[in-house]
């Protein structure tokens, strides 16, 4: 954390708002599926939302991480006594384990699949929901409680349930292991490694090699990008694990993985905010498909710590201006200033709104990456080591060295000014090297005065360096040079975002129609509510000339009235200020012939579908099919490039079942939606038709057939549902199922409608 505390400005006071979140988290109740998973009694009753599902524990293990870390850079005394009672308690729960188990979720789906015959699919292992993934929160958490803390017992702690990994998985093939590897499995090989260089136990080491999931590092180590239609955030904690193991080992793939990973992801993969992916997914390299399902909030954080580690590896200010892009603009944005609480998916959906978590109710996986973002925004202002000062970015803060012999203060009000002032409040006569970034955005020269003079500086991968003897009272005033610019989208020249310096803008679009609250347990409940129409800005001007300062309000700028339909004037302020109102990030930006020819064919059915629209739900997509309560037997599902859409089948005699919302009293109709291309499939030499019954609430609605008659084009299909199924329900269950020897699906989207 290199010492670096925060000053008062933005970062501090949301760091303070998540501080109270941690503090105010009750540990009994989050250690209470710990209790449960070895047959013992909680103290007290587990959270809701996802701690109560088959995940739970996973929020433990980050509230360890983020009170540890939180402590280290605010040194408030009561997160200390609670991760220290928090400890205690998890190795207490762990006496009750022989073989040292201890985590949210009960052992049995471990034992299945150390035994080598285990059920496994991308988020399911032995029967259980991502336990890989959840249980390595647990482990990163008591990592990090004891390098921050030095709490010998939450070592103890984790050595006790490494050794338990590792005893477990010892018979299992590599070809076993890589298998259960096909599950999300969070940063296990991370955590493997982290521990080996603190315990220096070769077997540690040995595990995090195993845990490297070889389909998807050894073609990224190629520079080869497969990544479309992969889950996001099961990949880049992996790619963070193989960075740490490059400086474990010194073997050249796992840097080149991460720098290649790297590359894509924040170039060809991510949106203005610099978050990824939609409904959890890579889609197609460059393109910013807009959605509410955008941008999940844990890849951010992910993406983050793998910037840090390639920065260790190279200084250059590229990593710095992303990390800035994604801090300001992403993680800054993500905790309501209000209450604490943490957006999931940013979206990207023109006219939507940022959803955030409940306090007791949620435990997503974004509240729990949510919970240690604010005790990390100290991480990257200053990096340094013997000879070096790197000033990455400009926020209000104070860095100590570790021998405390040299103290130095950002004082600013950046983004709000565009100035910096370094002041060496501690120094006698030390030589060393200031390096200060020069932004990607900076409007011309970057200027630094040292005790008010010009001085000589070098300039070297992005950052003007200074070479001086420094002393008690030198200062360094640094200009950065910020103005209005233009964001294009990798997909469309006219689908623009505006942004101040590295602040991206936000339109501010009111309450229009706006949900009673947007604190929620499920944050998939507002998905379908009404949109608002969102103005196109239609000019030939420059931007300059058309988006102005308000006065006497920073970084807030007002359009002329050139927002159509209807001439209106948009307000803009940054997106991290935004909360609680509708947005849109990204806009339509024409001159006026094209925006007659856009009225022309814009077609009035998009809209139409919208407001028809009941339930829709996106098969293969975890967390859209997890809340649709899916049932099924002998099931697929994939992504499927060619229409860029995944989908799910069942097969001989299999089936697959989703609970759809409907409303009472109106007719509804499903819409299923297939491949056009979709035929018999043809396995072992055995054709098997695609010829399938869909039945809701199970009683038979449909048959289907699919004989591959519209090539290459999705196509849906509208089955009305029969009045007597939905009324005085709010729910129904859809099913599609199979015969032997027949196949049911691909279904490559379900909705219901009116
Ligand atoms: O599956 C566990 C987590 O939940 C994933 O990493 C995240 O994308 C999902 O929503
Ligand atoms: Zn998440």
């Amino acid at each position: 954390m290199n010492n670096t505390t925060l000053l008062d400005g933005l970062f501090k006071q949301s760091q303070e708002k998540g501080k109270e979140y941690l503090i105010y988290l009750d540990v009994d109740r989050l250690i209470a599926p710990c209790y449960d998973a070895v047959s013992q009694t909680p103290k007290k009753p587990r959270y809701g939302g996802w701690e109560s599902t088959g995940i739970s524990g996973h929020s433990i293990g980050h509230w360890l991480s983020a009170a540890a870390t939180m402590y280290t850079v605010t040194g408030d005394e009561r997160l200390k006594e609670k991760v220290e009672y928090a400890i205690d308690e998890l190795a207490h729960v762990q006496s009750f384990d022989e073989t040292g188990y201890v985590s949210g979720f009960p052992r049995e789906c471990y034992d299945k699949a150390f035994s080598g015959e285990f059920e496994v699919s991308n988020f399911s292992l032995g029967g259980s929901w991502v336990p890989w993934y959840s249980h390595h929160k647990i482990f990163a958490g008591l990592i990090d409680v004891y390098q921050l803390l030095g709490n010998q017992k939450a070592l103890d702690t984790v050595i006790k349930l490494s050794d338990w990994a590792v005893n477990g998985s010892k018979n299992m093939t590599d070809e076993q292991f890589q298998r259960m590897l096909i599950c999300e499995h969070g940063g296990m090989n991370e955590a493997m490694a982290d521990l080996y260089l603190i315990t220096n136990n070769r077997s540690y080491l040995d595990l995090a090699i195993r845990f490297c999931h070889k389909a998807v590092l050894d073609p990224l180590s190629k520079g080869q990008d497969e990544l479309e239609g992969k889950h996001a955030n099961t990949q880049i904690p992996k790619v963070v694990g193989a960075a740490k193991l490059f400086n474990i080992t010194g073997e050249q793939h796992y840097r080149d993985t991460a720098i290649y990973f790297w590359n894509r992801v924040t170039n060809n993969r991510s949106y203005v905010i610099g978050g990824n992916s939609k409904g959890e997914h890579f889609g197609p390299e460059n393109t910013e498909d807009l959605g509410i399902t955008t941008t999940e909030t844990c890849n951010t954080y992910n993406m983050l710590k793998l910037t840090e580690l390639l920065f260790a590896w190279e200084k250059k200010a590229e990593y710095m201006d992303y990390y800035e892009r994604a801090l300001y603009n992403h993680i800054l944005a993500s905790q309501d200033p209000d209450t604490g609480m943490k957006t999931y998916f940013v979206s990207t959906e023109p006219g939507h709104f940022k959803v955030y978590c409940s306090h007791d109710n949620s435990f997503w996986c974004c509240t729990g990456t949510g919970m240690e973002n604010p005790a990390r925004y100290t991480r990257s202002i200053f990096t340094h080591d013997e000879q070096n000062l790197f000033v990455n970015l400009f926020i209000a803060s104070t860095f100590s060295s570790e021998d405390d012999q040299i103290i130095i203060k950002q004082e600013t009000s950046f983004p709000e000014s565009n100035t910096s002032k370094l002041v060496l409040e501690k120094a006698s006569e030390d030589h060393f090297d200031i390096h200060i970034r020069i932004p990607y955005w900076a409007q011309g020269d970057v200027t630094v005065l040292v005790n008010g003079n010009t001085i000589q500086t070098s300039n070297q991968n992005g950052y003007l360096t200074i070479s001086n003897q420094w002393n008690a009272g030198d200062m360094i005033d640094i200009t950065l040079p910020m103005g209005l610019h233009i964001y294009q989208s990798k997909d469309e020249k006219s689908k623009v975002a505006f942004m101040y310096g590295p602040v991206v803008l936000a339109g501010a679009l009111g309450r229009e129609q706006f949900p009673e609250t947007d604190i929620l347990d499920d944050h998939q409940t507002l998905n379908n509510h009404p949109l608002i129409n969102v103005p196109t800005l239609v000019t030939e001007k420059d931007l300059t000339e058309w988006l102005k300062p308000v006065e006497g309000s920073p970084l807030t700028f007002q359009t002329e009235a050139i927002g159509q339909p209807g001439n209106v004037s948009v307000t803009m302020i940054p997106f991290y200020a935004l909360h609680h109102q509708r947005y849109t990030l990204y806009w339509n930006l024409m001159n006026e012939e094209a925006y007659k020819v856009k009225l022309e064919q814009t077609s009035t059915e998009v809209d139409r579908l919208k407001k028809i629209t009941i339930d829709s739900l996106q098969p293969n997509e975890q967390q859209p099919e997890v809340d649709h309560a899916i049932k099924m037997d002998n099931s697929n599902s994939d992504y499927f490039n060619i229409v860029r859409t995944g989908w799910r089948d069942a097969r001989d005699g299999g089936f697959f079942s989703y609970e759809m919302k409907v409303e009472p009293d109106k007719e509804m109709y499903l819409v299923v939606t297939y491949f056009g291309g979709d035929r018999e499939l043809w396995i072992d030499g055995k054709a098997y038709p695609r010829d399938f019954d869909i039945l809701v609430e199970n009683t038979n609605i449909a048959h289907q057939f699919l004989e591959g008659k519209n090539p290459d084009t999705l196509m849906d299909i509208v089955y009305p549902i029969p009045y007597e199924l939905t009324k005085d329900k709010d729910k129904i269950e859809v099913k599609f199922e199979s015969t032997e020897g027949k196949i049911a699906g691909g279904v490559y989207g379900v909705k219901i409608v009116n």
